[in-house]
């Protein structure tokens, strides 16, 4: 046999591996301890106790960036709480509802069926009336008398998608005699709340609970509570370290910093090596950021596309606004499109530098003023994925 074929299948073979509990990286996976959280946690505990005591808890908005805990902490805290409730036969329910999900609140019919099934009563995706299937849904709750604990999770989707189902809800208990809803409302978009009308507004956010992102120091700590999913020794200090520094640079997200670990370790085991090094989580860093800037340009609208494939077309490693803008109205045209004006294309490159596209930075051109110039940033591995995607309008 080929002694690279032998190494690799030699490895599997003999059963090594570098995981133990892989699932305890999956994020799905709730972990019992929430280093950090420990105030935020007891916060939603006391904003949601009453329930225990059949008062209806007060509406709260969750907010923070992503991977900063919400859901971790939602979760947590609501099965706790769903666990009492059931010890001590109290009439509690936490029902945890992810909106970002396909097919589960993009319409307003989806969300109700959605938690009609969820109360254990099946609707079809389609064929009743909205307003029936929230009769039903109105029908479930009076027929089980209970507080509902009701955690909306990315509601910014329910926000864009299907305002009246939130206007509806945070007015459902003016219809209901025998339960009562509290609404848990996450997000990690900040502007989303200003965007309800008045009374939703004050209605939903009686209660705000704000996660702050989390620094280098805290996110290694994170990660080392998640060591148990390696076998002993695969895990350097300074490969946690360097995980938890870049994921702290990315504001701070946990969830970025347990993915970064999970590649990169798996990185090491297609390697057949039983430790993971730093060079396994630098690839891993540029694999993350690959991926982030492929799905970045695939769902970029048709002129954003035009615009990136100006800044590919001059080919240089600095451009200047000007030149940009000339070849994308030179673009624009060929392509039937009517240009946009200089100001806008300003306000692109200004999107593209926020999700880690390109970096500006202005230069003085002596007696020309100041100008402000644009670099692609190093996508040398993905640059044909990316111009394949660009010839798409
Ligand atoms: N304090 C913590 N201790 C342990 N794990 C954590 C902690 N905070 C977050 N995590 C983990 O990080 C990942 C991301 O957290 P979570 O899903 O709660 O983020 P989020 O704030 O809901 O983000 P998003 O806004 O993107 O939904 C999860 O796998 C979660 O288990
Ligand atoms: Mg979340």
């Amino acid at each position: 046999m080929n002694g690279e074929l032998e190494k690799i299948f030699g490895f599997y073979a003999s059963g090594s591996s570098i995981f133990v509990r892989k699932d305890f990286l999956q994020s799905s996976y709730v972990p019992k301890e929430l280093p950090y959280r420990d105030d935020l946690v007891k916060q939603l505990a006391q904003i949601l106790a009453p329930s225990l005591r059949l008062e209806k808890p007060s509406n709260v908005f969750v907010y923070g960036k992503p991977g900063t805990g919400k859901t971790a902490v939602t979760l947590f805290v609501g099965s706790q709480l769903q666990k009492m409730a059931k010890d001590k036969n109290i009439p509690v329910r936490f029902i945890y509802v992810n909106a970002g999900l396909k097919k589960v609140a993009d319409t307003e019919y989806r969300l109700y069926a959605h938690l009609c099934r969820m109360l254990g009563e099946f609707i079809p995706d389609t064929g009743i009336p909205t307003h029936t299937v929230f009769e039903k849904l109105i029908h479930l709750l009076e027929s089980n008398p209970s507080i509902y604990l009701m955690a909306l999770d990315e509601i910014d989707v329910l926000v864009n998608k299907s305002p009246e189902a939130l206007y509806t809800l945070s007015r459902i208990n003016s219809e209901l005699k025998n339960s009562k809803v509290s609404i848990i409302g996450i997000t990690n978009d900040f502007n989303i709340i200003n965007t309800l009308d008045a009374r939703t507004k004050s209605s939903l956010s009686e209660e705000e609970l704000i996660f702050s992102p989390y620094d280098a120091d805290q996110i290694y700590e994170i990660l080392k509570e998640r060591d148990s999913a390696f076998t002993p020794g695969v895990l350097g200090d300074s490969v946690i370290m360097l995980c938890a520094a870049s994921a702290a640079k990315e504001h701070g997200d946990a969830r970025r910093a347990l993915e970064l670990l999970r590649i990169s370790a798996e990185l090491a085991e297609r390697e057949t090596s039983m430790k993971v090094l730093k060079k396994h989580v630098q690839k891993a860093i540029g694999k993350l950021y690959s991926d982030k800037i492929i799905s970045f340009v695939t769902t970029l609208p048709d002129h954003q596309k035009l615009v990136l494939q100006a800044i590919f077309d001059l080919d240089k490693p600095l451009s200047y606004t000007r030149d940009i803008y000339e070849k994308y109205v030179e673009l624009s045209v060929k392509s039937g499109l009517k240009e946009l004006t200089m100001r806008r294309v300003l306000d692109i490159l200004g999107e593209f530098e926020s999700s880690g596209v390109v970096r500006t930075s202005v230069i003085s051109r002596g007696r020309y003023g100041r100008t402000k110039i644009v670099e692609l940033i190093t996508v040398d591995n993905i640059k044909e994925q990316i111009e394949k995607l660009l010839v798409t309008i």
